[in-house]
């Protein structure tokens, strides 16, 4: 499974990139609206960070306006993937890109058949949401092993997205179930790195290896 960061954060993707664990980036209007500075010059900066697929959301409602989004935001750079909410008009908008050479990520997706649809229509990505269901009281996972298990069995091209992630737990969970690719926030990625045992472990290692570099220097300067 691929990890991409989900965030237009231009310090925490250079913190991410250089853990050489990131293979794309999402982003959408919420997570770009936290970010100063031009649409387009921050696309630019993703894509110099993160050498791989960078989605970049439309706003547009209609599939004219989504298709001309698309083509403007899919020329700021070959990486760019372009975002769509899943729908009737981000479907037919989804037909026109992909005959084009435009990549697309189906997003706010919540089930199988909308994952269907959005292979269907020639997405290249689509973005079941995990966390937005846990936020309601139902289980992301759920949906999110039911596309997976579709997808292989329908041998589509689209890459399964998981998105919303809201911890590890969600990262191990979508590996687990086979999805392609995890976008997660800096927080998880923080949160996977973390444990109290490995903290505890370094700093007795550090210790030990201390005194032992003490004693020897005692032994040489007898
Ligand atoms: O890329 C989609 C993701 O950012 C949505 O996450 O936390 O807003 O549900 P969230």
């Amino acid at each position: 499974m691929k990890l991409y960061a989900d965030t237009a954060d231009l310090n925490d993707l250079e913190t991410l990139a250089a853990w050489g664990v990131l293979s794309g980036v999402t982003t959408n209007p919420t997570l770009l609206n936290k970010v100063e500075g031009e649409e387009e010059d921050i696309y630019r900066k993703v894509c110099g960070l993160v050498d791989g697929p960078v989605s970049a959301e439309v706003v547009a409602e209609a599939r004219g306006e989504m298709v001309s989004e698309g083509r403007r935001l899919a020329a700021i750079h070959p990486n760019i993937v372009i975002k769509l909410p899943m729908g009737a008009e981000s479907l037919a908008a989804t037909n026109t890109l992909a005959s084009e050479g435009i990549r697309v990520n189906m997003t706010l997706c919540f089930t199988a058949p909308q994952a269907i649809l959005s292979a269907s229509a020639g997405a290249a990505f689509v973005s079941p949401f995990l966390g937005r269901f846990d936020d309601i009281g139902q289980s992301g996972l759920t949906a999110l092993k039911e596309i997976v298990e579709a997808f292989a069995m329908a041998d589509y091209d689209t890459e399964v997205l998981a998105a919303s992630i809201r911890h590890p737990i969600h990262v191990v969970e979508a590996a687990r179930m086979g999805a392609d690719i995890a976008t997660i926030p800096p927080k998880v990625f923080y949160q996977m790195l973390q444990h109290p045992l490995t903290a505890a472990g370094i700093e007795t290692f550090t210790a030990d290896s201390q005194a032992r570099g003490a004693r020897g220097s005692t032994e040489v300067s007898r």
